[in-house]
């Protein structure tokens, strides 16, 4: 039975996937030092024995001892530092978990020779694009020191293949969305906001345009080029759902039967990209994936899991409180 070393899996995306995996048949290594995002909660329901070691990626010393007693064949890297405005307000700690974290799982998986690496990059790594799709080899152009410091983990990756064999694909799925995802992405943060009638902030005019992938066939993707992809490849995950942020956000009024009234537009995100649209041909044809779920259906399923599951979102609310007052602070001084 192959074992999975996995990063980040107490994260939205991790977790998911873990759960897939171990229904699947996999053995589970989990690595993930919960940071503010990270909560083991996410897996109480997941049927299967994993092993979890807390330990930080960006500590080698403690990441070698995973690999030498556990001896896993594959890693799937999720751990990250992964929202924009935390990396706008912090960029330091998104380059050391990001770029030298990475780092050390790449070495670590040469020295120790491991048959694959999964790498989870994101499609903020193409930067934004007005018309048309982004292919797998389209040029890098971040814009947000996260997505710079995610096209830095993908460049290095590519760089321990082609020059030491690492054997690594390179994932580079879009925004994802479901049930789990920490409440200050934008889903979860309208949810709450409004179910708390209070003002649902909109960066700029709400026309950025984001792809929507539910955060199941995203992990449903991965276990599929786990099982069929090929070495040294990179693989765009997207579902074609692109939608107006400000779409998503009446959608998730309408759902919750609250007044638009509550959107407040409000200074835009410095550096804020426009629009994000991935081909996704390569995947498809290669692999056999293509996302299964309709918007319509992937945002009433997250909405009333959050409403089922409104204890957990609670138990975040006072940090969350004092990271919006740092965020909104931040956008109202960058306004005088
Ligand atoms: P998340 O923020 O929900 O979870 C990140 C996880 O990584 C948490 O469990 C956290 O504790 C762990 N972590 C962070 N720093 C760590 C460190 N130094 N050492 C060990 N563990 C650490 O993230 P997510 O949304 O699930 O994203 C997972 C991956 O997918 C990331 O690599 C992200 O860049 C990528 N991605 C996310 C999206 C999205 O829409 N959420 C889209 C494309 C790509
Ligand atoms: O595209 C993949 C990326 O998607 C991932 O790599 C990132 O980890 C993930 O965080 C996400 O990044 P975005 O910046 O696109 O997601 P976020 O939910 O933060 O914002 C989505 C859009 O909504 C974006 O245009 C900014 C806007 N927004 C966001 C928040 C939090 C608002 O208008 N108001 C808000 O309060």
């Amino acid at each position: 039975m192959q074992r999975l070393l996995v990063t980040g899996g107490a994260g939205f995306i991790g977790s998911c996937f873990v759960k897939l995996a171990l229904n699947s048949g996999y053995q589970v290594i989990l690595v993930d030092s919960l940071t503010y995002a990270g909560d083991l909660e996410r897996l109480k329901d997941a049927k299967g024995h994993f092993k979890f070691y807390k330990a930080d990626i960006r500590d080698f010393k403690k990441l070698e001892e995973v690999f030498k007693k556990e001896k896993p064949h594959t890693v799937i890297h999720f751990a990250a530092e992964t929202h924009v405005d935390r990396s706008i307000l912090d960029p330091a700690s998104f380059l050391k978990t990001n770029i030298e974290g990475s780092y050390n799982l790449y070495e670590l998986s040469k020295i120790y020779n491991l048959s694959l690496f999964i790498n989870i990059i994101t499609d903020e790594v193409y930067g934004d694009i007005k018309e048309g799709k982004f292919h797998e080899d389209s040029q890098l152009k971040p814009n947000s020191p996260y997505s710079a410091s995610k096209a830095a983990q993908d460049m290095l990756g590519r760089a321990y293949h082609r020059t030491y064999g690492l054997p690594i694909i390179t994932l580079r799925p879009s925004n994802n969305y479901g049930p789990w995802q920490y409440p200050e992405k934008l889903i979860p943060v309208v949810i709450i906001k409004a179910l708390q009638e209070e003002p649902v902030p909109i960066y700029g005019d709400g026309n950025n345009i984001r792809e929507w992938l539910y955060v199941d066939d995203c992990a449903e993707a991965i276990l599929m080029v786990l099982e069929k992809g090929r070495v040294g490849e990179i693989y765009n995950i997207g579902s074609a759902v692109e939608k107006k942020n400000i779409e998503v956000v009446k959608a998730i009024l309408s759902i919750l039967k609250k007044p638009e009234s509550l959107i407040q537009f409000v200074k835009d995100r410095p550096g804020h990209d426009y629009r994000y649209a991935l081909n996704t041909d390569k995947i498809e044809r290669e692999v056999g994936w293509k996302a299964k779920t309709r918007f319509d259906e992937g945002i009433e399923k997250t909405v009333r899991w959050y409403l089922q599951n409104i204890d957990w979102v609670m138990s975040k609310l006072s940090a969350l409180r004092s990271y919006w007052d740092r965020v909104y602070q931040f956008m109202a001084k960058d306004k005088e």
